[in-house]
């Protein structure tokens, strides 16, 4: 029998941020090796790189995609691209443990039939990190971002609608989801650079999956 003294050491917990926003702990737990075995063979088709941005300056986050489109960006722009520049292939397929999880957890955070068409796979080795954005070049500016964390602990910067607004650090953990569409979809975020650490699951680095519906 289960006792008060017995429970998980972190159970799936919800933490609404704002209208349209909430952070799931814990949600995808008990699925991250699987997960990153995805992203190991998502890596083989279409290696991780390093982007440069349209100002010319080389990202130290590594990216690649599975999805009918993937992110990408060179000296002329952002955009979504049905082959990947790099391998002039079309990108892996979403596998369905991805779909599954993505709508699952869009479902969480009250958006009901998430059909992802694009999934971006952020690296983060000790120092990388992502300057405050907003997630703006999809053509859906209602359905929301599913976005997972695996491996080392990352601090995530949650702003708001204006990129002069004051910013929250949230520590999110291996296994932690962070929902966030509707009036929320254009909220500034981003992630400080990440520490130092070894984890059981991706070693010395952080992995991050971006659920978008583009189209
Ligand atoms: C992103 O904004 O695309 C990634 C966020 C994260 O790595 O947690
Ligand atoms: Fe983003």
């Amino acid at each position: 029998m289960r006792t008060l003294f017995d429970q998980d050491p972190s159970p799936p917990s919800r933490e609404p941020l704002e209208d349209g926003a909430v952070l799931l702990r814990g949600f995808v737990t008990p699925d991250a090796p699987a997960l990153i075995e995805q992203v190991t063979l998502i890596a083989q088709q279409a290696p991780f790189r390093h982007l440069v941005t349209p100002g010319g300056h080389t990202m130290s986050v590594a990216m690649t995609n599975c999805g009918r489109v993937g992110w990408v960006s060179d000296r002329t722009g952002y955009r979504y691209d049905p082959v990947d520049p790099d391998t002039k292939r079309a990108w892996a397929a979403m596998p369905r443990v991805f779909l599954d999880l993505a709508a699952r957890a869009a479902a969480a955070a009250g958006f009901a039939d998430y059909d992802p068409d694009a999934c971006l796979i952020n690296r983060y080795v000790a120092g990388a990190k992502l300057s405050l954005h907003q997630d703006r070049d999809e053509k859906d500016a209602w359905a929301p971002i599913v976005s997972v964390s695996l491996g080392l602990p990352a601090t995530f910067l949650w702003g708001g609608k204006r990129r002069a607004d004051p910013v929250r650090r949230m520590r999110l953990e291996s296994g932690d989801v962070v929902v966030w569409g509707g009036p929320a979809r254009f909220v500034y975020h981003g992630v400080a650079p990440l520490k130092d650490g070894d984890h059981p699951l991706t070693g010395s680095t952080r992995i991050n999956l971006t659920f978008r519906k583009v189209f």
